[in-house]
């Protein structure tokens, strides 16, 4: 995946609480366009492997369970600088630390049910595309 692309799920938080058409706006607004994209749920197996490197923190149990608790959006995103540029616009992790007006802060609950993850470096963008998308699902 090219350095202008980053990877997003709407988490199953914001999905339960009819946030998607909302976060999709938002970013789109914000000059994402969206070059795959599908409405899916992990299994707890799947969400353990997407989250191995959090594998050894006190909440990784936690984590994959709720991230299997629900439906997700996921989406690969396309922007210039888009790794950096989208997690501007999501807020940090903890929505209490979010800046106004960031998805987080509109739409999360806390640290871990935080309604949607962003890709944290250009590889890890890459890695995690690639874990939901195949070549023939993406569209430039
Ligand atoms: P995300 O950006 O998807 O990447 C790792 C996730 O772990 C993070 O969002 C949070 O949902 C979750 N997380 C990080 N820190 C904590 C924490 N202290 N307690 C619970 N969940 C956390």
């Amino acid at each position: 995946m090219a350095t202008n692309r980053t990877f997003t799920m709407i988490k199953p938080d914001a999905v339960s609480s009819g946030y998607i058409g909302a976060i999709l706006s938002q970013i789109n607004e914000a000059g994402f366009k969206i070059v795959a994209m599908k409405y899916t749920k992990l299994s707890a197996e799947k969400a353990g492997e997407f989250y191995a490197v959090h594998k050894a923190r006190p909440f990784y149990g936690e984590l994959v369970e709720f991230m299997s608790s629900g439906p997700i959006v996921a989406a690969i995103l396309e922007k210039e600088n888009a790794v950096e540029e989208f997690r501007k616009l999501i807020g940090s992790t903890n929505p209490a630390d979010a800046a106004p007006g960031t998805i987080r802060a509109k739409y999360a609950r806390n640290i871990g049910e935080n309604a949607i993850h962003g890709s944290d470096s250009d590889e890890n963008a890459t890695i995690e595309g690639a874990f939901h998308f195949a070549g023939t699902e993406i569209f430039e």
